[in-house]
Order: structure tokens, then sequence, then C-alpha cells
């Protein structure tokens, strides 16, 4: 079942492209319309004034991701929580918003308590991104997405993730679409974005054996330090997950930017700081944040591509994706940092596909 692969993990890292482009055959083929969302979605989308995401975990990760995209090109305002959190507090519901559960499993409890209380204080409408077919969360839900992922098996959630990305960014591009953010050539220019996504993870997954040659250096560590900003500090977190729950490396994710708040401080000789830096907009930003660093003497290890001008020195490594790929970059910057997190495991002898204390499906609190 493993094939030429060591572990689950490492078998689902390397079959992204594949789950990526099922999950994107649809939007290939129709655009990114309505029906991609369920039969009911030609009718509800354009009702929809704000969206709310609840969701646990990477999934929540998801969502972070998603909320840039739906403020960027829909234009309509987004809010993520975790669900645990809302499920518990006095929330305020505006009906005209969706709320979107993202859920790998479909089965989480957190998940599905805080979707049937959002309909308890009236909301109506209802959208799961979910990766397994009829499972609880999508049947409780007027409207679904279902990514295309197949089986997950390893604990720590992998392709289930970017193919939720791809959900999400399809509905951003939507909701944009109907309300006459996205014209003809904008939607073009998104669905051949998406047409050249699994080619692109593609590259990145041939990163593995740099990536590998690092592991060691983080093997010995007890501390690690995540640096994004904007879409990539979701990665950021990400990572931080990843590396935490199967290497049991204590690992942290900030924005770049809130480093002189408070988590400069931790940073000597002996912190390792991995930062998502691909060229984007805040490139310039994320730059001066990584000298901070480097004043500091912390290590950084720096995922960026072959448009981010900035060369290795003393103290700084860097990896490269061979292309930027715009709007869809925080998707193909998420394989570098799962494959860092499965060589680091690996390196100190870890259970990588059944890290200690943790279950695949949460349906406990
Ligand atoms: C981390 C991981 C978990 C899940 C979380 C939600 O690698 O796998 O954080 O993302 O338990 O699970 P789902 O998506 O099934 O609701």
């Amino acid at each position: 079942e493993l094939g030429p692969y060591s572990h689950f993990m490492q078998k689902e890292i390397h079959e992204q492209p594949k789950a990526l482009s099922d999950t994107i055959e649809a939007v290939l083929e129709n655009g990114f319309v309505a029906e991609l969302f369920g039969t009911n979605a030609a009718k509800l989308l354009p009702q929809v004034e704000g969206v709310k995401i609840l969701a646990c975990g990477t999934s929540f990760y998801a969502g972070l991701t998603a909320k840039y995209w739906i403020e960027s090109i829909a234009g309509i305002s987004c809010d993520v929580e975790i669900a645990s959190e809302y499920r518990y507090r006095d929330a305020f519901a505006n009906p005209k918003h969706l709320v979107v559960t993202i859920s790998q499993s479909g089965e989480t409890l957190d998940t599905m308590e805080a979707l049937k209380y959002a309909k308890e204080l009236g909301h109506t409408m209802a959208l799961s991104i979910c990766n397994v077919r009829e499972s609880a969360i999508p049947r409780a839900s007027e409207l679904v997405f279902y990514t295309r992922a197949g089986a997950e098996i390893g604990v720590a959630s992998t392709k289930a993730f970017t193919t939720q990305l791809v959900g999400l960014f399809a509905l951003a591009v939507t909701l944009g679409k109907q309300r006459g953010r996205v014209d003809a050539a904008a939607e073009h220019g998104y669905q051949e974005a998406l047409r050249q996504l699994p080619g692109s993870v593609q590259h990145a997954l041939n990163l593995e054996p740099q990536i590998k040659a690092w592991s060691d250096k983080f093997a010995a560590k007890q501390n690690a330090l995540f640096l994004g900003r904007g879409l990539h500090y979701p990665i950021a977190l990400e990572g931080a997950l990843k590396l935490k729950e199967i290497s049991y490396i204590h690992a942290e994710a900030y924005p770049a930017g809130e480093l002189k708040h408070g988590p400069l401080a931790l940073v000597d000789e002996s912190m390792p700081v991995v930062v998502i830096a691909p060229n984007d907009a805040l490139l310039e930003k994320v730059k001066s944040n990584m000298q901070e660093v480097r004043a500091r003497g912390g290590e950084l290890f720096v995922f960026a591509d072959l448009d981010s001008h900035f060369s290795e020195s003393d103290g700084v490594h860097v990896i490269r994706t061979p292309r930027h790929v715009g709007v869809l970059s925080a998707i193909v910057h998420t394989i570098p940092v799962q494959m860092l997190a499965y060589h680091v495991a690996l390196a100190r002898g870890t259970d990588v596909d059944k890290p200690r204390n943790l279950a695949k499906s949460v349906t406990v609190e």
C-alpha cells in the first residue's frame, strides 16, 4: 500500500499533485460556477454578504488563508474562528453571512457542534468543505464542496489541507464573479493559475533532498520559530503545527511584523527561524524582519522562490521553488514546510504516521 514510500505521510505529501488536479478538475471544465458548491448554491450564494469560517487545527489554518482571498477577490468580509471557541460564546449571528466549516473527516465534534450552534443562533446558509463524502458535517450543511484528496491515513493533515485551499479559493473567485468583481479575463487568469498548480507543487516536491539536508540542523533543537506575512502567515502556522505534532519540537509561528512585539526576545544562536518568503508584495518587509533575526544571531532557513532577490550568506540558508506562482503561492509553499516536518521527525525517530496522544478524527471534546 505504501509503494516506494516509508510512511503514509510521505506518500500523501507526494500525492498532492494528483489530489489537487482531481479537486480542480470541475473548475477547469466549468469555470467558477455556483454549482461547484451544490445544487442550492446558485440560489444561496448571491445572497451572501459575509463569510464566517469555523474549523479546528490545520483546517482552521486553511480558513485563515481563505480570509485573504475572500476579502481581496470577492470583496466581502470574512472572519475565521476556532470551532471550540465559537461554540461556547455568545456570538452575533448575521443570517446573511455564509457559515463555512472546513473538515477533512467531516466528523470533528467541535466543528459539528459549532455548526449546530450557528444554526441555533439564526444562520441559515452553511457550506461544508470536506474530504469524506456523506460524513456528518456535509450532511448538516446546505452546500458542500468535496475535496478529492482520497483517503488520508497519516494523522497529520497534508493533502487534505492543500485541497481545502483549492475549494476555498474557488469559493472566493465564485463569490467575486457573482459580485461583478471578477470579469471574464480575471476568471481566465485564476483558472490558468489553478491549471498550473499541480505542476508547481511537483516542482516543490522535487526539493525534498535539499530539505532533508536541513533536517539534521533541526533534529537536535528544542525550539523553532516560523515567520510569514500576509497569505504566507497561515502557512507559517501550518509549518509550526506540523513540526510540533510529528517531531515534538516546540515551534511557534508569528506574522513577521510581530517580532518586535515580543518573540524577538526568544531569538539567539540556538533558535532556528524558518521564513516563508516568496516574492510577494510584502517581501521587502519580510527581508527587514530577517535582518532583525540575524542581528540577534538567529539562524535563518528561508523558503523563497526564484524571484525573491536575496542570497545565502552566513547563517542564512535558502531553498527556492523554481517559479513565483502569484495568488496560489501559499499552496505551493505548504509543500516545503510539510517535508521539513517529515524529515525532522524521521531524524528524531518519532512515529510519523501516529504521533503520540493524537487521533486522526477527533470525535470527542
Ligand atoms: C493537524 C491535523 C489536525 C486536524 C484537526 C481537524 O495535522 O490533522 O489539526 O486538522 O483535527 O480535523 P478535520 O479537518 O478532520 O476536522
